[in-house]
C-alpha cells in the first residue's frame, strides 16, 4: 500500500516537473523569441549565447531565463556547458539548435575563413549541441530535437554558398536523427524560416533587402514569434508523430 502511495507521489511529482529546454543563440533574434515562448509554455529554459554579455544580462533580467556562454563551434565547450545546464536544471528534454552566423560574399570573393567559420558554427555547431545530450535522451526515451535551418538551405542564395550549405546540411541531420531516434521516443525536425525581421536580415544592404521583400508574397518580413510558435508546436506532445519533417515559414516565398 505504502509503495503504491509513494509511486503515486513520485508520479505526481514527475507530472508537475517542468520539461527542460535549451536554446542555442537563445538571447537574441529568433532564439530570443523561442526562449520566451517556451518559457511561457511552462518549460524550464536555458539560453546560450556566444559573445554579447550585455545583451544576455539584459535578457536574463527581463525574462528570468538563465543564460550560458559558450561557443557552439567548440565540442568540448559545448559538452561542458550542456553538463552544467543539466546539473542546474535537470536533463534536457528539448534542444533547439538555433545559433547561426552569416559571412556573406559572392563565391569568387568568399575566403576559406568565411567558409570555415560558417560551417563550424552552423553545421558542426548542431552536432556539438545535440551529440553530448543524445545518449541521455535515448536512455530516458524522450527527446525533441529542433534545428533552425533556413529558406536558403532549401533554395540556395546569392553570396551564401557557405550558409546555404550548412542549412541544407541541417536537413540531412534531422532526417537521419529522426530515423535513429524514433524508437527511443525522440523526434528531430527542422524549421526553415524565410526572411525574418532580425539583426541578421537587417544587416543586409537596404536595397538588397527591399528586393528580397518584393519576392515575398505576404509582402513583409516574418516576425521571430512566428518561428517560435512552430518550435512550441514541434516540442509538444501533440507533435509526437512528426519526425524528420521540415516546417517552412517563409510567407510563400518558396515552396518545397
Ligand atoms: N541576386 C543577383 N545578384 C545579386 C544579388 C542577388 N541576390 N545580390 C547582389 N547581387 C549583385 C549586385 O547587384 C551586384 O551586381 P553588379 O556587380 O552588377 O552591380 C553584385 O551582385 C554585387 O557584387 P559585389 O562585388 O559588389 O558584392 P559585394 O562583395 O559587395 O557583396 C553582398 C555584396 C554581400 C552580396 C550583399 O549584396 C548582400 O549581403 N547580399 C544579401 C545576401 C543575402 O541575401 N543574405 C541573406 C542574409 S539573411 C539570412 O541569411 C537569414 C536567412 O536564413 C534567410
Amino acid at each position: 500500500m505504502s509503495n503504491d502511495v509513494s509511486k503515486d507521489i513520485s508520479h505526481d511529482w514527475r507530472m508537475k516537473m517542468a520539461k527542460v529546454a535549451l536554446v542555442t543563440g537563445g538571447s537574441r533574434g529568433i532564439g530570443e523569441a523561442i526562449s520566451k515562448a517556451l518559457k511561457a509554455e511552462g518549460y524550464e529554459v536555458a539560453a546560450t549565447y556566444a559573445g554579447n554579455d550585455e545583451k544576455a544580462a539584459k535578457f536574463t533580467e527581463e525574462t528570468g531565463i538563465k543564460t550560458y556562454k559558450w561557443n557552439v563551434a567548440d565540442y568540448e565547450a559545448s559538452k561542458q556547458g550542456l553538463a552544467q545546464v543539466e546539473a542546474d536544471l535537470g536533463p534536457i528534454d528539448v534542444v533547439v539548435a538555433n545559433a547561426g552566423i552569416t559571412r556573406d560574399a559572392p563565391f569568387h570573393k568568399m575566403t576559406p575563413d568565411q567558409w570555415k567559420e560558417v560551417i563550424d558554427t552552423n553545421l558542426t555547431g548542431v552536432f556539438n549541441t545535440v551529440h553530448p545530450i543524445w545518449p541521455g535522451m535515448r536512455e530516458r526515451k524522450f527527446g525533441r530535437v529542433i534545428v533552425i535551418s533556413s529558406i536558403n538551405g532549401q533554395k540556395g542564395q546569392f553570396a551564401q554558398v557557405n550558409y546555404a550549405a550548412t542549412k541544407a546540411g541541417d536537413l540531412g541531420i534531422i532526417k537521419s536523427l529522426a530515423q535513429e531516434g524514433a524508437r527511443a521516443g525522440i523526434t528531430a525536425n527542422a524549421i526553415c524560416p524565410g526572411y525574418i525581421a532580425t539583426e541578421m536580415v537587417m544587416a543586409v544592404p537596404e536595397k538588397v533587402r527591399d528586393s528580397i521583400v518584393a519576392q515575398i508574397p505576404t509582402g513583409r518580413l516574418g516576425e521571430p514569434e512566428e518561428i517560435a510558435r512552430c518550435v512550441v508546436f514541434l516540442a509538444s506532445d501533440d507533435a509526437g508523430f512528426i519526425n524528420g519533417s521540415t516546417i517552412s515559414a517563409n510567407g510563400g516565398q518558396f515552396f518545397v
